[in-house]
């Protein structure tokens, strides 16, 4: 803790704690690594009090031996707490009855299941058969927004949704209509929940009553393989658990960050994965248009280079290519070096502070530290004209392609000799260029600076689709031609080189130290260390709504033999 925090003394079921001044006794409990249950709390939100799932003993002070709220009992010095008695257990048991009596026994066919704080609590804390006889109340099921599909059955009406359109989006959609066992959760007419966060009301709901619509009836949760890993879609970075079942992607979802995203992220960021999908993706290599083998394309990319001047040798990328990709083309050529960027688009600010940012390139603040300030490519394409760049090697790392100047694109396909890496079948790979194809940000692993100059890494969630091949095994293939780049290694080897060839920007930091929160790098807006970047309310095991960024677990390093001959490590090492 903090020398700056006042702390008080306390006990839980008499082991003494420490609690910061002002904290309740759930968050102290929470934060100390004691679970108490509770539904309608959350870090992120105002205190309601209405679940009474976080009912404790409190033994002394004017309420002793009274259950009282954790979420909205505040710790005093000398507080006694009980967690765990007979009274304590009763009192949890005696609110589950009462929030089970018309919740349906749906779990076989719940998307919830398998993180459903209900189903959770019900077999932690409750009692196994139940007194309730009488018919359990119908409540409707209905779309509130295109995103987000309302179970009224389920709904236990705690009003985090409420309060985070309130309080977090600021866009107040949701409201608690009617009352007693016919309260449930609406829309106000003509006032749909649509707004660019809306997702995250349902990765709030403690049960099944908000679901994503993207997600429904996909796969059983228990199923899913979770990669920690960052948003591509935007400067802000947001960190992200990237779900796959069977290889593929199944849904991305939030995980807490508080110097990033706190616990949130956008609609759009929800919808990025797909564009590994894409029809437009480029899926094999080609030679002048035509398909051939990783092999041979390598081969004829290694020609082109061989025996060529670095000061000869040009080079587009983008705002999406990673620190190490861009480390690597700035090794392997030393002409012109031209970075295209996506325009603008939407931006958000909530509440809170979390921002959607306008700027979509995930990596302008790394190729202003990797580059300088590079231009958009008018100075390779005077170079062109001038006739003195022999090779230009094209990184087109954006889903969907970039906006290049048309001059350019008119230039390089007049060009003779073009080598395309290339996450699009765009002009390029159909040109006389070598083309390979790149991978997605789901596929690889590198590291972005976001717009606050905090680093963190992505990891590889999937593999990688037909001949596609991680831009650094490509680069640094080619870096062997022209003997600029040495063996091929991983992408934390690739960072401990970039590291130590621009120590102002990355000095001292290691790819390790970067783990699963980032870590701000020199000049950075945000300061925050990564053992403050995470408020530790580790909610259950089971519970999405809370992801904890804490629980590293260091996965094994997967080596993957490529058609080429060589391997590069992938994964958290
Ligand atoms: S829909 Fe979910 S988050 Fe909203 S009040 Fe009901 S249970 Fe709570
Ligand atoms: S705010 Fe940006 S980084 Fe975060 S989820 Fe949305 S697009 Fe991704
Ligand atoms: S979590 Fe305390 S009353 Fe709901």
């Amino acid at each position: 803790m903090s020398d700056a925090v006042e702390s008080i003394n306390f006990f839980i079921d008499g082991e003494e704690y420490q609690a910061r001044k002002g904290e309740s006794v759930l968050e102290a409990a929470l934060r100390n690594g004691v679970f108490i249950p509770h539904y309608c709390w959350h870090p992120g939100l105002s205190i309601a009090g209405n679940c009474r799932m976080c009912l404790v003993n409190i033994e002394s002070g004017p309420m002793s031996n009274k259950p009282q709220i954790a979420c909205n009992t505040f710790v005093s010095e000398g507080l006694r707490v009980d967690c765990s008695s007979e009274k304590t257990k009763t009192a949890r048991e005696g609110v589950l009855e009462f929030l089970l009596a018309n919740h349906p026994l749906d779990c076989p066919i719940c998307d919830q299941a398998g993180e459903c704080d209900l189903q959770q609590y019900s077999f932690d804390h409750g009692r196994s058969s139940s007194k309730f006889v009488e018919v359990k109340t119908q409540r409707p099921r209905k779309d509130l927004g295109p995103r987000i599909r309302f179970n009224g059955n389920r709904c236990i009406v705690c009003t985090r949704c409420v309060r985070f359109c309130n309080e977090v989006a600021g866009t107040g959609e949701l409201t608690v209509v009617n009352r007693s066992d016919q309260s449930w959760i609406d829309v106000f007419p003509g006032y749909p929940l649509d707004n660019p966060l809306s997702g995250c009301t349902a990765d709030l709901c403690p049960v099944g009553a908000l679901l994503d619509t993207d997600w429904i009836h996909t796969t059983r949760v228990w199923l899913l393989r979770g990669t920690k890993s960052v948003c591509g879609g935007c400067s802000t970075g947001c960190n992200v658990s990237v779900d796959t079942f069977a290889d593929e992607v199944k849904r991305v979802v939030p995980r807490e960050n508080q110097a990033v995203n706190n616990w949130w992220m956008c609609d759009r960021g929800r919808e990025l994965y797909k564009s590994a999908r894409s029809e437009t993706r480029l899926r094999a290599c080609k030679v002048d248009g035509a398909p051939v083998t990783a092999v041979a394309a390598l081969e004829k990319a290694s020609e082109l280079l061989a025996g060529v001047d670095r000061k000869k040798i040009g080079v587009l990328t983008t705002g999406h290519a990673s620190c190490e990709e861009l480390f690597l083309l700035d090794q392997l050529a030393g002409g012109p070096f031209g970075v295209g960027y996506q325009p603008e688009g939407q931006s958000f600010t909530a509440l809170d502070g979390f921002e959607v940012s306008a700027d979509k390139n995930p990596n302008r603040a790394g190729v202003a530290k990797i580059l300088g300030e590079p231009d958009e490519g008018e100075n390779l394409l005077d170079a062109l004209e001038a006739g003195q760049i022999e090779v230009v090697i094209v990184h087109d790392a954006t889903p969907g392609g970039t906006d290049w100047d048309p001059a350019l694109v008119e230039a390089l396909q007049g060009a003779e000799k073009v080598i395309a890496i290339s996450h699009d079948d765009t002009w390029l790979a159909q040109s006389k260029a070598v083309a390979f194809p790149a991978a997605h940000w789901t596929e690889k692993d590198g590291t972005w600076v976001n717009r606050k100059g905090r680093i963190q890494r992505f990891r590889a969630a999937v593999s990688l689709p037909g001949d596609t091949r991680p831009e650094l095994e490509i680069l640094q293939e080619l870096g062997r031609a022209t003997g600029a780049v040495p063996r091929v290694v991983s992408a934390g080897g690739v960072f401990r080189r970039l590291a130590a060839a621009k120590p102002d920007a990355f000095g001292g930091v290691t790819y390790r130290e970067i783990g699963y929160v980032g870590l701000p790098l020199a000049g950075a807006a945000d300061q925050t260390p990564p053992e403050e970047c995470t408020t530790y309310y580790a909610a259950g095991p089971h519970s999405r709504s809370m992801t904890p960024a804490k629980d590293e677990q260091t996965r094994l390093a997967v080596h993957r033999e490529s058609p080429l001959g060589y391997g590069t490590l992938q994964g958290s090492i």
